[in-house]
């Protein structure tokens, strides 16, 4: 991803999360100077595997477990402080120094109790399958323009001020939903206070670090959460998350013009997964369904929900590349498929009787498609242990092939198993 010519790079899911951007973020970490989150919260959950230890990053930029690298939590995410710095204790506590190298915008969001309470209250008369981390009512009350910010907390006294109006409001949404959770000003002022020395240390204006990082052609990665079809404009609206996932997100959630970034990485996996409600048009038979979760570990890292699995929708990852402009596709998991006698791929959708190439923009719609498979032969060996193409089996390089021919994108990154190790780079 990294050469002359690209320094400033987004990696991005292009399917409906969990496609393995972690991994992907750590190993390009490897060559970057800063990682940069710009979108989301404590939604997220980044796996990473370094030998026999593995990391769950929510709010943290994956590229935190590389000493050298600066990472930046910009003024897109949303920030649930109390995450974060449990998150940052549990780095400390396996010997990871992150002193000096970890900066937070002063412009970002904070994900309050309260949010919480409101995401939970909000399920129960629209079941969207949120995380129940608070994203979607944070979000909200951000563009309402009621949001508290992290440099808020430089002035507590007024932020306390604040704080009994949205606590109020807050009230009052939880009893008109049902709810019988009430939120306290008190806990919430004294949270705040709690927070503020530890936020504020680390508080900075990022995009201005952002910015200077870039014009000084440090190699700058910028980190997506979630996936293209959790986009909140380009996803399965209302079954999307609050926030722009898409590549275009990362210009304005890091605070740098879109003419500073000069590639996107699309991650995908081998085949397709969704966790939350909402439609998913490849799904796998029951049988198979069970097979590619419990081959591919399918269960949330956050919420330890079961995913559900199917096949890859070429469909889908197509409209994914042309949302965010990828330049290059990273495939994930081939190893999950190792087993598979043949492996279905859908290649396009029926609706109302005529084939559909595009992901129709009602979900309504998107419900009634009918996939169009094509069956590629499987490989039935081990793909492990490649580290080139040339070590894959001839079927599975043609899997590829074909994957790469559906989406229109070149695949530069092939990953064949969990450790950062076990990656092929084209
Ligand atoms: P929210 O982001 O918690 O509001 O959840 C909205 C939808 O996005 C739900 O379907 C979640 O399951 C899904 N979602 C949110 N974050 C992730 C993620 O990191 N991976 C996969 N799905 C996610
Ligand atoms: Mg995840």
């Amino acid at each position: 991803m990294f050469d002359d010519r690209t320094t400033c790079a987004v990696v991005v899911g292009a399917q409906w999360g969990d496609e393995g951007k972690g991994k992907l973020v750590d190993v390009l970490a490897e060559r970057a100077d800063f990682v940069v989150r710009y979108q989301g919260g404590a939604n997220a959950g980044h796996t990473v595997v370094i030998g026999d230890a593995q990391f769950i990053l929510r709010q943290i930029p994956s590229g935190i477990l590389h000493p050298r690298v600066t990472c930046v939590v910009g003024n897109g995410v949303v920030i649930d402080a109390e995450t974060l710095f449990g998150e940052l204790d549990g780095l400390h506590e396996r010997g990871i120094d992150t002193e000096g190298r970890l900066f937070v915008s002063d412009r970002a969001h904070l994900v309050l109790p309260y949010h919480k309470l409101l995401d939970a209250a909000s399920e129960k008369s629209q079941a969207i399958g949120t995380t129940g981390r608070g994203i979607g009512p944070a979000y909200a009350d951000k563009t309402g323009r009621r949001g508290i910010r992290v440099g808020d907390l430089r002035n507590l006294a007024a932020t306390r001020l604040l704080l009994d109006d949205r606590i109020d409001r807050a009230n009052s949404l939880l009893a008109m939903m049902g709810s019988s959770e009430r939120a306290s000003v008190e806990e919430h002022a004294a949270l705040l206070g709690r927070l503020a020395p530890r936020l504020l240390a680390v508080a900075a204006d990022t995009g201005l670090l952002v910015y200077r990082a870039v014009k000084a052609r440090r190699r700058v990665l910028l980190e997506g959460a979630q996936g293209a079809l959790l986009d909140l404009d380009h996803g399965t609206y209302p079954y999307v998350t609050s926030s722009n996932t898409t590549a275009g997100g990362a210009s304005v959630g890091s605070g740098i013009g879109p003419t500073a970034i000069d590639g996107v990485l699309g991650v995908v996996k081998a085949y397709t997964t969704r966790v939350g409600n909402g439609p998913l048009p490849s799904a796998a038979s029951p049988e198979e369904d069970e097979r590619l979760r419990r081959l591919g570990g399918e269960f949330g890292a956050v919420t330890g929900r079961a995913r559900r699995c199917g096949w890859f929708d070429a469909t889908v990852v197509r409209y994914a590349a042309r949302v965010n402009g990828l330049t290059e596709l990273a495939v994930t998991k081939l190893d999950v498929l190792d087993t598979f006698e043949s492996i279905p791929v859908c290649v396009a959708y029926e609706l109302e009787g005529e084939r559909c190439e595009e992901v129709p923009s009602e979900v309504e719609r998107l419900e009634r498609v009918r996939p169009i498979y094509e069956t590629l032969p499987g490989w039935g060996a081990s793909t492990a242990s490649a580290r080139t193409l040339a070590d894959l089996p001839a079927a599975a390089r043609a899997y590829l092939d074909r994957v790469e021919r559906l989406a229109d994108t070149p695949i530069r990154y092939v990953s064949v198993g969990t450790r950062r190790d076990q990656i092929i780079e084209v």
